[in-house]
């Protein structure tokens, strides 16, 4: 059942409020830098590639706005890099009040990450465990409700479990399958955490969203790493004539991150047509998604993997 979430406004006002966006550079979390920046924020766009962040970061800097953006390299397939990143916002800031989870790969071929993940559960999840975890304590130094909002995807529903047994076998590989388990995990994930920092009365919050169907690089990576031309032109015109911009996949993010009223546990997406456009509205995620004990078992086996522990959350 969708609701409405004209009803769910609140302060907008960011002056003052800091931010770290992941996948900053491009598409989606691009738009979600320029929006929050635009509200008074200073962002930090954490990106594994810092050319492809500055290019990015003179796209949408205004002089008024140019100062509250900041760059830092942050590689989700990467543990040591992201425990160096957060050691290193740790320094720089008293405090943080918006965590976006947004980076993503979809669909490519098998590989992995540094500490020897398959690369989609590994940066999907499973880094963005360890950069939340990393970065708890700051979140929850400030003031306000701070917020931590994790992008998913509708094609969590396209998937019942998380296979932990075959994750990282490439005999058993399917890139549809990773990629539908690791969004699952980013609705697991955000759901627990936020049922953990309520346990443990903390004001921060954590969210889930999804962008729906959104013209940007990331459908293309699969097809451009096989070789394959048509399978890209076949993105291309799909994108062209069924996505809908970066700017309006950013809402549902912005929206969590911002809106101070929004009730706890809220899925966002867009409500309009099957779900691949327009204006973001509260939802449920799929039923597996709201599978507690699930959702521990994701918690452990991530704290396991990544070394990164909750301390405050158990
Ligand atoms: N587009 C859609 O239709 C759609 C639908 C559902 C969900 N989503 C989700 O939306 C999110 C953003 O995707 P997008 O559509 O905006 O795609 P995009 O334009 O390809 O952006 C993805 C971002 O993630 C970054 N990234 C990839 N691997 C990384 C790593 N190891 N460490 C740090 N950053 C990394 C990319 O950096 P580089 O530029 O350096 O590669 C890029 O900045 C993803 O989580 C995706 O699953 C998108």
């Amino acid at each position: 059942m969708l609701n409405d979430c004209s009803d769910l406004d609140g302060s907008r006002t960011l002056t003052g409020r800091s931010a770290v966006v992941t996948g900053a550079n491009s598409g989606i979390g691009l738009a979600v830098t320029e929006q929050l920046v635009k509200q008074g924020a200073a962002v930090i766009m954490a990106c594994r590639n810092i050319e492809r962040a500055e290019t990015a970061r003179d796209e949408i800097a205004t002089e008024e706005t140019i100062d509250r953006i900041v760059i830092r390299r942050c590689d989700l397939a990467d543990l040591d890099v992201i425990e160096s990143f957060a050691d290193w916002v740790d320094t720089e800031y008293d405090a943080l009040d918006l965590l976006c989870n947004n980076a993503g790969i979809m669909a490519i071929p098998f590989s992995r990450t540094a500490d020897g993940f398959e690369q989609q559960f590994g940066v999907n999840h499973l880094g963005h465990f360890a950069i939340t975890g990393r970065l708890l304590d700051l979140l929850c130094e400030a003031d306000g409700k701070p917020r931590i909002v994790t992008q998913s995807s509708k094609m969590h529903e396209r998937t019942s479990s998380i296979d932990f047994d075959r994750l990282d076998d490439p005999s058993r590989y399917s890139r549809w399958q990773s990629y539908a388990m690791s969004k699952l995990a980013n609705v697991l994930f955000a759901r627990e955490l936020d049922r953990r920092l309520d346990v443990a009365g903390e004001s921060v919050r954590s969210f889930a969203c999804e962008p729906g169907f959104v013209a940007t690089n990331l459908q293309l990576r699969g097809p451009q790493m096989d070789g394959s031309r048509l399978k890209e032109t076949c993105w291309r015109v799909a994108s062209r004539l069924f996505g809908q911009s970066p700017d309006a996949g950013a809402r549902p993010m912005v929206r969590a991150a911002t809106d101070r009223e929004l009730p706890r546990g809220v899925y966002l997406r867009p409500g309009g047509f099957l779900g691949m456009q327009g204006d973001p509205v509260a939802d449920e995620p799929s039923q597996t998604a709201q599978d507690d004990a699930l959702a521990n078992a994701l918690w452990e086996y991530s704290v396991e993997q990544t070394g990164v522990s909750y301390g405050r959350l158990g």
